[in-house]
């Protein structure tokens, strides 16, 4: 209901003339050092340039902006000056990861205000806005940073999404898109899909929060010297207990204990090795007398020898140092803190999506991986225009590359098969090969499954049909055998009943069946867009597409917006 109605005032907004976006970057001629101006900063040691995609299944839009070096720093801007104060403000872009895998790296773009030479254009120059997929390590996310100036201090913040969504790094062209509105909200999609949105001002949403605290300590205020911060005092009415032996040792010789019987105190610990001879070379001059080496006594092994001690014990008796005991201090006033007075720079956060003057776009990312493209950059204040965009440059390239993704994967399956079908034919047992078998088939309906919807059908069919005539079979023998003339009046009722719900079971599987085999056939490769379309439409409500049937001819000035400059 909300997407008919939703469509319906896209299809009476789409009627209005839209306005000029701010800006609009297709990436259609190569522009690097006339309009996208490389920084010439020594950290940035990476080239860019606007170059056809490594990959692609399309033939229009093929340019995008990349940078080419891997473990490259990279920046690089397009300066062009607008004022965003609209109720709406959109930045939409496309991403595509071309080389694999990205293990550190950002693809997002800076929205810059500060007036600035784009030749010296770098990671201090001052952003609005900073939005986009960041990775690093386990780190993955779509940054959202939003810039602002307290309006009684004077001091820039920069506020930044707490629990970012995740960004996508697989090599298919993703579509990352903000919109901040005039309610103080914000809604992040990727490829359509809204995957968060929310109160600006909500608490815990942006770090820190936009709106300053309302109380700050005052510092100028010192600890009274009479504070006591101590919780507890000596009770100096403690005092050590008679009894209480601080010199008790920690260990005793156990009193209990009792020299084994077989113990021998007269035989030596240690004795002469008695198979230690002179080394040949042995020089008494150089090497001083020769001394026989001591070994352990063997005959120690099985009793005790040496002089006996009793072995050591805790000593029940033991208390250690006596220490009189804590308590509650009386006179504690808990601990200090210089009280809270109220903030001079508090303020209300208001027009979270207006940024006055603005000086265009910057990218400053880190590039482990080469190849990261963007492509159809938008900056504007209408939601419905940034879709437009979308459904005429990313909907029809992903809608390509779902396909070929597809295909690709069929492709695969039936490499599988192949497999399975030759290990099928190998295989010696019975059971081993109704495994690989059900295997088989199973695949087979998951990549055909309008075949398998019709199979299944059928065979149910079958089995509703059999048991049927089978009951009615029975039945009639029974009821002739058991009850010759009674019952019979009430039985062709029944029949009537059973053939109508078998006629009901049989009609619907095969109405699906044809439907979904008239389906299949619409995707084989040669009108591969169309059935994707159908699909997109269902996934993303990007409702101008619909629009765009209805009048067979847009206007080019609301297809392809004019580049801001
Ligand atoms: C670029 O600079 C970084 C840091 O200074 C360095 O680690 C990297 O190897 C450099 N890359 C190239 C291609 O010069
Ligand atoms: C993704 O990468 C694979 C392997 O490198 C390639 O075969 C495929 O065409 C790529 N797909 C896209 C959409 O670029
Ligand atoms: C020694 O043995 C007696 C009697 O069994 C016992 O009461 C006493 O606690 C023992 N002494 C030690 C130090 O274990």
């Amino acid at each position: 209901m909300s997407i008919v109605l939703f469509s319906l005032i896209a299809l009476l907004w789409a009627e209005e003339e839209q306005p000029e976006p701010y800006f609009f970057e297709p990436f259609e001629d190569d522009s690097i050092g006339t309009r996208w101006i490389p920084s010439e900063d020594p950290y940035y040691n990476g080239t860019w340039v606007i170059e056809d995609r490594l990959v692609d299944f399309l033939e229009e839009g093929r340019k995008g902006l990349t940078m080419t070096t891997p473990k490259t720093f990279n920046g690089i801007s397009c300066k062009s000056m607008f004022t965003a104060d609209a109720s709406e403000f959109v930045v939409q872009y496309e991403v595509k990861i071309q080389e694999q895998p990205v293990e550190c790296g950002g693809a997002y773009l800076k929205i810059i205000n500060q007036d600035y030479e784009p030749r010296s254009f770098n990671d201090s120059t001052t952003f609005a806005i900073m939005f986009g997929p960041d990775r690093c390590g386990s780190k993955n996310k779509v940054q959202f940073i939003e810039r602002i100036q307290n309006p009684k201090s004077g001091h820039w913040a920069e506020h930044s999404l707490a629990h970012a969504p995740q960004a996508l790094w697989d090599n298919y062209t993703h579509l990352y898109r903000l919109v901040l509105t005039a309610d103080q909200r914000f809604e992040i999609s990727i490829d359509g899909k809204v995957e968060i949105s929310g109160d600006m001002n909500e608490e815990g949403m942006f770090e820190p929060p936009f709106e300053p605290p309302k109380t700050v300590a005052d510092y100028s205020v010192k600890k009274p010297d009479d504070w006591v911060d101590e919780a507890e005092i000596v009770d100096v009415n403690d005092t050590k207990p008679e009894d209480w032996d601080e010199d008790a040792p920690m260990e005793i010789r156990d009193p209990n204990a009792s020299k084994p019987d077989d113990w021998n105190e007269d035989e030596p610990l240690y004795i002469p090795d008695p198979n230690a001879t002179q080394p040949a070379d042995w020089n008494e001059e150089e090497d001083g007398k020769y001394e026989i080496p001591m070994i352990e006594n063997p005959a120690c092994e099985s009793h005790g020898c040496g002089k006996w001690e009793a072995p050591l014990i805790p000593n029940p008796n033991y208390k250690g140092k006596w220490s009189p005991r804590m308590i509650p201090n009386p006179d504690y006033k808990g601990p200090w803190a210089p009280p809270q007075i109220p903030n001079k720079n508090h303020f209300i956060p208001q027009n979270l999506h207006v940024f006055g003057q603005l000086y265009g776009v910057g990218i400053d990312v880190l590039a482990l991986t080469p190849h990261v493209l963007f492509d159809n950059i938008y900056i504007g204040r209408s939601l419905i225009q940034a879709m437009e965009i979308a459904n005429d440059t990313w909907v029809p390239r992903h809608e390509a590359e779902m396909l070929d993704k597809k295909l690709n994967e069929q492709k695969q399956r039936k490499l599988m098969r192949a497999q399975q079908w030759s290990q099928f034919k190998a295989e010696p047992t019975l059971g081993g090969k109704a495994a690989i078998f059900k295997d088989l088939v199973l695949d087979l309906f998951a990549d055909n499954w309008a075949i398998g919807v019709f199979i299944c059908g059928g065979i149910l069919c079958l089995i509703i049909f059999c048991c049927t005539f089978l009951c009615r079979a029975c039945s009639r023998v029974v009821k002739t055998e058991v009850n010759p003339e009674g019952e019979q009046s009430s039985s062709p009722s029944e029949e009537s009943t059973e053939t109508s719900t078998e006629e009901k079971k049989e009609e619907s599987p095969s109405e699906t069946s044809t439907e979904e085999s008239k389906a299949e056939e619409k995707s084989t490769p040669e009108q591969p867009i169309k059935d994707e379309k159908k699909d997109k439409e269902e996934e993303e409500p990007a409702q101008p597409r619909k629009r765009q049937s209805q009048s067979p001819a847009p206007k080019k000035g609301g297809k392809k917006p004019r580049r801001d400059q």
